[in-house]
């Protein structure tokens, strides 16, 4: 099922302060801001070779990553992204395995205009994972 690591996202108080720091002392190319109001965040992508790291900042009082922001003010890690080739059929496996996908249980189309999941941190290690089709 698990393909390539798209993207890990960290999640930060401002992208701009975040990403000059990955740009000046890392040497990274990074993309422009992008504002994804319907998602509640501000996204920069730092590209590399191999994947991407996804800077995420809230946008908006309604902000899915504003609790986890109060929690961690510095800013962490908030979830790593996998790839998958079929996402309904990953649905499922998961399902049948007793892996608790978030939200309606169904695919949404993600910050990428593609087709994701969210499975529970309870059931991976504490770690939010985001399934990708691609
Ligand atoms: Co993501």
């Amino acid at each position: 099922m698990i393909g390539r690591l798209n993207h890990v996202a960290i999640a930060v108080p401002s992208v701009d302060i975040a990403s000059e720091k990955y740009k000046n002392i890392l040497g990274a190319k990074i993309s422009e801001p992008k504002r994804l109001i319907e998602h509640g965040v501000t996204t920069i992508f730092v590209e590399m070779d191999n994947t991407k790291i996804e800077l995420i900042e809230p946008l908006g009082d309604n902000s899915p990553i504003s609790s986890f922001l109060s929690k961690h003010p510095a800013g962490g890690i908030h979830h790593v992204c996998y790839e998958v080739k079929d996402i309904k059929s990953a649905c499922v496996i998961l399902e049948k395995e007793g892996v608790k996908i978030l939200g309606s249980g169904n695919p949404t189309i993600g910050a990428h205009g593609k087709q994701v999941v969210f499975l529970s941190p309870k059931d991976f290690n504490g770690t939010l994972i985001e399934l990708e089709e691609i």
